[in-house]
């Protein structure tokens, strides 16, 4: 296997400079419920369920339990199926910003356990057993492995291998994308600076790959954290976009500085 990474998959722990959002450029959303319903508590999380703490569990452990139990997009996310609370966040932005249609082709990065997949299928419509005229096309790809989902072909690899640009493009069977989507993130390292490096790395490396397969007026969504360090990433996205923005949806915990970036309108592979 050929270890030798193009320059910018091997940026991935380096590079760049401070960059906070201004708050023009931070979208709030509310979600309006297209197909799926608003979210759940507009932001109020009450506390209702106290965990009381157990011998051998950690307090972050019960923290985090805690945070569950009362968490209604977690709620919500079992009543309607979904395989994790993220789910609302891309129903929330796509909601706001009307992205995904039937019969558009998808590219989820980092798409485990599977949520965001979940709702790109069923909005794109390309779960088995519908019909071809207007059936979507999802392609998955994730360093963990992930249960089938209907409607989207899976792929278990670390994306950032050199193979897996074109694993993908196989995937796509020769499909240009209609949106490529990334909500990866490495396991904090608890050291913020890396965090920040490490996800811009992977944001970058996505929206390298979403210029090589998007079609022209084509989406690029990715998660990065606030006050991270993507002068370049901006750049390149408004390089190649007609219009970018920065959005942090309801679902994203508000304690969490997890933001997404969103470019509309790809000008095509010759811009
Ligand atoms: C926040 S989770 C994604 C949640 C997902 N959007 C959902 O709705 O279920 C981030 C994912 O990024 C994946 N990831 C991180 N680095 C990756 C890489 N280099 N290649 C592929 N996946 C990666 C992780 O394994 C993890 O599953």
């Amino acid at each position: 296997m050929n270890k030798k990474k193009t320059p910018s998959r091997a940026k991935n722990k380096e590079s760049g400079k401070q960059s906070v959002p201004s708050k023009k450029q931070e979208t709030k959303i509310q979600s309006s419920g297209k197909n799926q319903g608003g979210s759940p508590a507009q932001g109020k999380r009450n506390l209702k369920v106290k965990v009381k703490s157990a011998r051998g569990r950690k307090l972050s452990s019960t923290m985090w339990l805690q945070r569950q139990l009362n968490d209604p997009y977690v709620k919500r996310a079992k009543e309607e199926g979904f395989r994790a609370r993220a789910a609302f966040k891309l129903t929330e932005m796509d909601d706001q910003f009307d992205l995904i249609k039937p019969g558009m082709v998808i590219v989820d990065l980092g798409a485990a356990p599977g949520g965001w997949s979940q709702v790109a299928a069923r909005r794109a419509k390309s779960e088995e057993g519908r019909s071809e005229k207007g059936k979507g096309q999802v392609v998955a790809i994730d360093i963990s492995e992930m249960e089938p989902i209907a409607g989207v072909e899976i792929i278990h690899m670390d994306f950032m291998e050199d193979e897996a640009p074109d694993e993908l493009k196989k995937a796509l069977k020769g499909n240009a994308a209609d949106i490529v989507m990334s909500d990866m993130a490495a396991p904090s390292t608890g050291h913020k600076q890396t965090d920040h490096l490490r996800i811009i790395g992977l944001a970058e490396a996505a929206l390298e790959f979403a210029i090589e397969v998007l079609k022209p007026e084509g989406a690029f969504l990715a998660k990065v954290l606030q006050g991270g360090t993507e002068h370049e990433l901006l750049a390149l996205m408004k390089k190649h976009f007609k219009k970018t923005r920065h959005v942090k949806p309801d679902a994203s915990r508000a304690d969490s500085s997890e933001l997404y970036v969103m470019a509309t309108g790809f000008k095509g592979r010759s811009s």
